[in-house]
């Protein structure tokens, strides 16, 4: 073998050392999870949202970021896609667009489990009788009008989240970020990781509306 070879042999040992540890740093730091919170219009004008972020801070989450915003039909409906071939569709599009939203995105081991706990069940009428300390029994009033959303799975907060932030890293991070994990993300990316904690200044309904049109 030419000089040349061993070189290029050598010098593939020598990344493959130095990237070994900082790949099982990783994943033994990947164990918080994101999901995707919203506080529906009925939880926002019933004077909700002090009492929702008590408690979700007391469940140890951590608000990564939060946005305070109006959706209109358009954003509304992609939103809920899914559910566009349902009779109830109109109706919630009509509900979700009636006033403003509080969009967050929560952090903590098992968010999307864990949050999914905290709000009860879909039914607020049932949440009252089976979950009575469950946010949906206090400020829920049927299963259209349940005063919160959650992502159903991680998948679904991977999307929801991208949705309305499109520059915050969703799923499964780890904190730090291992070398690998900086050198997958876009620069803009890992900008946005890095600044995290920063709360987001809240946005009132009136200003985000044609900011709104074009991030979505
Ligand atoms: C809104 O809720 C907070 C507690 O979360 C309470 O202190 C305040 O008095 C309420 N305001 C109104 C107008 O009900």
């Amino acid at each position: 073998m030419s000089g040349f070879t061993y070189q290029l042999m050598f010098l593939l040992l020598l990344v493959s050392v130095s990237l070994s540890p900082v790949r099982c740093l990783g994943n033994e730091a990947s164990s918080e999870e994101r999901t995707l919170a919203m506080i529906k219009p009925d939880g926002v004008s019933g004077n909700y949202t002090d009492e929702i972020k008590r408690i979700i801070v007391e469940a140890s989450f951590n608000i990564v970021k939060e946005m305070l915003t109006q959706l209109d039909k358009d954003t509304a409906s992609a939103f809920y896609d899914e559910h566009s071939s349902r009779s109830f569709f109109p109706d919630l599009v009509t509900y979700m667009t009636s006033g403003p939203v509080l969009v967050m995105v929560l952090e903590k081991r098992n968010a999307v489990s864990d949050w999914r706990g905290l709000i009860g069940p879909t039914d607020a009428q049932r949440a009252k009788i089976s979950h009575p300390h469950s946010i949906r029994a206090l400020c829920g009033k049927n299963s259209q009008k349940n005063c919160v959303h959650g992502s159903d799975s991680t998948s679904s907060a991977e999307r929801e989240i991208k949705f309305f932030f499109k520059d915050v890293v969703s799923g499964l991070v780890s904190s730090p970020l291992s070398l690998l994990q900086l050198l997958r993300l876009s620069s803009i990316q890992v900008l946005s990781v890095i600044t995290t904690d920063q709360p987001n200044p809240i946005v009132m309904p009136g200003d985000i509306t044609s900011q709104q049109h074009d991030e979505l």
